[in-house]
């Protein structure tokens, strides 16, 4: 098992939790649920890094097989989500700067604003690899924008 199965967990048990506890204290939450909505596409596609390192380590033959069998057949659903998520995301921060204007001195604000130019590049070098040059160097850049990802929604809902 992979320690990203954990983190990604935990990371989903805080979004909830914040996603709770906003919309049970504002009076207009679309924008919130929208945040939410995307968080749960990004954090799924995600867990294929958590998938991945626990089939390169797995000991049981078994089980790198099923968990092989399981991630060829989310891989052509990969990309949607993953570009779906960036979508959700923009209207998101639409949404919110529509309620509270694009005041890059709210940290809240500041936070999102960098880790959607993050899920931007991300979702881009997914296309990048995908269509025109799949080698190792893209391949570690595309994870490598992953975990900044991961670090800057964790920023995101400490504000
Ligand atoms: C332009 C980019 C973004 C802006 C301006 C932005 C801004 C905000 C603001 C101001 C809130 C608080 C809403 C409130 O309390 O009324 C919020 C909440 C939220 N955002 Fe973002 N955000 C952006 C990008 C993102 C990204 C990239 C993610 C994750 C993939 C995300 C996920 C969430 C979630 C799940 C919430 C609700 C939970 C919480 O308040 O911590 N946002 N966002
Ligand atoms: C939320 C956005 C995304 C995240 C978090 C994400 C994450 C990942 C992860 C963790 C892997 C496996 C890493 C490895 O190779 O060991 C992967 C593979 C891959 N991703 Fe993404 N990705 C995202 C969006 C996209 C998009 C939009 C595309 C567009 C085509 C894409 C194309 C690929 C390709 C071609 C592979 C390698 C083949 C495969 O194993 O499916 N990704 N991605």
């Amino acid at each position: 098992m992979s320690i990203w199965f954990l983190l990604n967990g935990m990371l989903l048990i805080w979004a909830i939790w914040n996603v709770a506890f906003g919309i049970s204290s504002h009076a207009s939450y679309i924008h919130i649920l929208l945040g939410f909505a995307g968080f749960l596409l990004f954090i799924f596609n995600w867990t294929r890094n958590a998938v991945f390192s626990t089939i390169r380590n797995a000991e049981n033959r078994q089980n790198r097989i099923r968990l092989a069998r399981m991630s060829k057949r989310i891989r052509p659903y990969h990309r949607w989500v993953g570009t779906s998520a960036l979508i959700i995301i923009l209207l998101h921060g639409w949404a919110v700067i529509e309620l509270y204007g694009f005041n890059l001195t709210n940290m809240k604000i500041l936070t999102g604003f960098l880790a959607s130019i993050n899920l931007f590049v991300l979702v881009l070098s997914g296309w990048y690899r995908l269509l025109i040059d799949p080698r190792i160097r893209v391949r570690k850049l595309h994870i490598r924008l992953g975990i900044t990802m991961f670090i800057l929604v964790a920023i995101h809902f400490i504000f």
